[in-house]
């Protein structure tokens, strides 16, 4: 159980001060929320990339905590197109150059581990395979193939003896991960990707090990975060969870607390570094559904950072409040790479552009000025 959440502080903490995230020191709260922009083509990191993170790095501006772009743990891993993936020798070397770049800018970047299930194409999947999840149902939900956004194929249910090849698969892209020079890693559990797709009783009706009830449906992403932990280290491992949202067509588990409650009592012993949640529907509505995100915290005594929709005053508040530990920052990250200097000095954000979301070159993606005075880092 968590302890009251800064015992030792008499003044309230801000959005500004320093925080240890299991072995990391960030030099303030500001997180990059994890963004897909497609600009890896054969799955490789650039050194565009690398521009890109760097520009959003140096802690006086930028995040005291980036989290990569969702990379694939492996080839099946794999939904849209031109995302990079943290498991061949070729990725890891061009994800070196991303994070050499970052932490020549005093940064800090955790990879975020992907692996989607349903939710992909078969011209995506390894020799036209179908995609995989927990039961054979079709996502309503669209993956980008050739430049445009399609239906996703249908899945097939993955048998119990593949499901220890996943863990292993999952444990591979963590040490990729720490020899590509990331600080950290967050397993991603969350926007109705594999590890969703295990844990919602609104897909998984398997029956057997890794289905049913509570132990059934959380046992892959528990065997997942003990798997990353070993390789990663606890101190460096984190998970985003959406407790509540329904996106990729995962729709609502029948007892969202209970299970959400149950995943992280059940992670207890691993003492991992932060969990990352999205409060609300990834991008959308924070409170359709009902969730107590005060009960679910009790359960963790790591670092808490929250996500979705945060403004200044939102994100200032639930520091001081000591809701949250730290608050992640999606879509104004994007068009705002001094994000962290703009809170700091009460700057206006520049809006993104949805069009260059996904996919390009430099347009909308390193050509976003700052405003912030350059440093000499
Ligand atoms: C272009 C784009 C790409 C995204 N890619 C990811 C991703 O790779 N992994 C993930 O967990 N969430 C992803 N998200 C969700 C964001 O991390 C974040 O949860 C969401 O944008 C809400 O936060 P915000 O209101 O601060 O933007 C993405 C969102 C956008 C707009």
């Amino acid at each position: 159980m968590n302890p009251a959440p800064h015992p030792a502080q008499t003044t309230r903490p801000s959005l500004f001060d320093p925080l240890m995230v299991g072995e990391l020191h960030l030099q303030n709260r500001v997180v990059m929320a994890p963004l897909t922009r497609n600009r890896a083509p054969g799955t490789v990191p650039t050194a565009m990339m690398a521009t890109y993170y760097a520009q959003r790095a140096d802690p006086a501006t930028g995040a005291g905590l980036i989290i990569s772009e969702a990379s694939q743990i492996s080839p099946q891993g794999q939904g849209y197109q031109d995302t990079p993936g943290i498991f061949s020798s070729d990725q890891v070397a061009a994800w070196r150059v991303v994070t050499d770049a970052v932490h020549q800018r005093g940064g800090l970047i955790a990879c975020q581990l992907w692996h989607v299930g349903r939710i992909s194409h078969e011209r995506l999947q390894p020799g036209g395979g179908q995609p995989v999840s927990s039961s054979a149902r079709t996502a309503a939900s669209r993956v980008m193939v050739d430049g445009e956004f399609i239906a996703c194929s249908p899945p097939r249910a993955l048998r119990d003896d593949e499901l220890p090849g996943i863990v292993a698969d999952y444990a591979h892209a963590a040490r990729c991960a720490m020899d590509a020079g990331f600080d950290a890693v967050e397993v991603h559990a969350a926007n109705g990707y594999l590890l969703e797709q295990f844990l919602r009783d609104s897909l998984n009706d398997r029956e057997g090990a890794w289905g049913g009830g509570l132990d059934g449906r959380t046992r892959l992403l528990t065997e997942v975060l003990q798997a990353v932990a070993h390789e990663a280290g606890s101190g460096r491992t984190g998970l985003r969870l959406s407790p509540v949202s329904p996106v990729n067509g995962l729709g609502q588990d029948s007892q969202p607390q209970a299970l959400y409650e149950h995943v992280l009592a059940r992670l207890a012993p691993l003492n991992l570094a932060f969990a990352h949640l999205v409060e609300g529907t990834t991008g959308g509505a924070r409170d359709e559904v009902p969730f107590d995100h005060a009960a679910l915290r009790r359960h963790f005594a790591g670092a808490w950072v929250v996500n979705n929709g945060y403004t200044r005053e939102m994100a200032l508040q639930a520091v001081e409040d000591g809701r949250a530990d730290a608050v992640a920052f999606g879509r104004p990250f994007i068009a705002n790479p001094d994000l962290g200097w703009r809170l700091r000095h009460q700057q206006p954000w520049a809006d993104a552009d949805r069009q260059t979301f996904y996919r390009g070159g430099e347009r909308g993606y390193t050509d976003y000025p700052a405003v912030a005075p350059t440093t000499s880092a």
